[in-house]
């Protein structure tokens, strides 16, 4: 069988999934784009350095008419959609990295560019893929703690940092200019993915700015974020992400179910600096509050030889495109584990319906399913977002009481640390 031609968008996070590609028995890498040119060519030794002479492209035009079954986003995170729809309709799969879509509006037409093209549309939302989520996915899957009642999601990652890295001094970067309920799929991800609950309400808090970090040129400011969710069982779920002062991040979940519980380790007593690897999970027996209580380090449970080549983002950066090939090749695993794109929206949307809560003083949003194209018109005309050139007059700030204003000089002296880091 030929393998599938895949081409990659964006070659910084993108170098991820170049490395998989390049490594991948049913995937052949054939290009890449980017208009940052040293990022470009680093694709293009990384290829050369296992034999493969693949297309490089600065313009996404002339790589959007290179031969390619398949295309990887790792664009920008704010840009996701436009690029996926026009994809999809020229006749290609879609891989995602996070988010999925800056509006709702931009939520419904990708679904229904996934519904009109019948390809296969697959999220990136590698923190589902995580050793500790997904074999948390594989227990609750196999009924070891019934239902979920309560859960936590936490992505804490203060990236003071490492700023001047990942928005080269540059004013219109969208780490800039997001809004911040806006990057909670990796809190909120796993939660919807090990449970398999949809969300049906959300209420979104953000915390006072923490104005003891240097100025880096975020609008919203140095926040942390939280939505509060219920399930479409009554489930509660609290989800939190954001600039909070934690080190190393955290990166932990728990969820609570009707007959059990299970969690990840915030403080294990080796903790070296590594993510936290074991987890504990309670099973009641058939006593009331009586049962078993298991710790122990997760082992990868699919395809566990090709995925332990990859180490990043608690190994399971190798899953969301193995998983991408599977479902285009109809294969069972790719079909199972393989985020669509309704799953997608719904992660996706609980931020953007978060931060619109947050703005009405924290009153609950409803969020709509948008399988049932009934609920999509409401939404279809739904732009708000803090991204001037797609709000139109929907425009929203980038924190409730307005954006901060940064001079010039914030945004020099941000791009000369990157350009000594970067040269050094
Ligand atoms: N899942 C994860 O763990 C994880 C980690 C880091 C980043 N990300 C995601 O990866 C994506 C990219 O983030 P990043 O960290 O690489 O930083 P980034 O967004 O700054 O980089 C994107 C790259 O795409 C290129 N690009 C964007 N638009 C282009 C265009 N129109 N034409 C040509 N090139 C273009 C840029 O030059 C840049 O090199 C984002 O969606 C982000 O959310 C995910």
């Amino acid at each position: 069988m030929a393998k599938l031609k895949i081409g990659v968008f964006g070659a910084y996070r993108g170098m991820t999934m170049v490395n998989v590609l390049l490594n991948h028995p049913d995937a052949e890498l054939v290009a890449v784009c980017d208009k940052f040119v040293p990022a470009l060519e680093k694709a293009g030794k990384t290829a050369k350095d296992v034999g493969l002479n693949i297309a490089l492209y600065e313009s996404f035009d002339e790589f959007f008419k290179h031969d390619m079954d398949a295309v990887v986003l790792a664009n920008y995170a704010n840009e996701h959609a436009p690029f996926a729809i026009r994809l999809l309709k020229s006749g290609r799969h879609v891989l995602s990295e996070v988010l999925p879509c800056e509006t709702i509006q931009q939520g419904i037409e990708l679904i229904e560019a996934v519904e009109e093209s019948g390809l296969v549309y697959a999220y990136a939302e590698n923190y589902c893929y995580m050793d500790h989520t997904f074999e948390m996915r594989r227990r609750y899957e196999n009924g070891d703690i019934g239902d979920i009642m309560y859960a936590e999601g936490e992505y804490v990652h203060d990236c003071a940092g490492i700023w001047p890295s990942i928005t080269y001094g540059e004013r219109s970067h969208w780490r800039n200019n997001l809004f911040p309920n806006f990057y909670c799929t990796h809190s909120i991800g796993p939660i919807l993915t090990i449970s398999g609950r949809r969300p049906v309400r959300v209420s979104g808090f953000i915390t006072q700015r923490n104005l003891t970090v240097p100025p880096l040129g975020l609008k919203s400011g140095e926040v942390g974020a939280v939505e509060m969710l219920t399930l479409d069982n009554g489930a509660i779920v609290k989800s939190v992400h954001g600039h909070l002062k934690r080190e190393p991040g955290s990166v932990n979940y728990e969820v609570y179910g009707t007959k059990g519980s299970m969690e990840s380790q915030r403080f294990p007593p080796s903790y070296q600096g590594e993510r936290p690897d074991e987890i504990q999970v309670y099973m009641e027996g058939d006593t009331v509050c009586q049962g078993t209580m298991e710790r122990y380090t997760p082992q990868k449970f699919v395809d566990g030889d090709l995925a332990k080549k990859y180490s990043t983002h608690g190994g399971s950066d190798f899953y969301a495109t193995h998983f991408f090939i599977q479902k285009i090749l109809g294969r069972e695993d790719g079909m199972h584990y393989s985020i669509d794109v309704y799953t997608a929206i719904d992660m996706g949307i609980c931020g953007i319906l978060a931060y619109r809560s947050a703005l009405n003083g924290n009153a609950p949003m409803e969020i709509p399913n948008l399988r049932n194209p009934d609920e999509r018109e409401k939404w279809r005309n739904d732009t708000a977002c803090t991204n001037p050139a797609i709000a139109g007059d929907q425009l929203l700030p980038c924190y409730p009481s307005g954006n901060m204003e940064y001079p010039d000089e914030v945004f020099e002296k941000v791009r000369n640390m990157w350009l000594e880091e970067y040269n050094a």
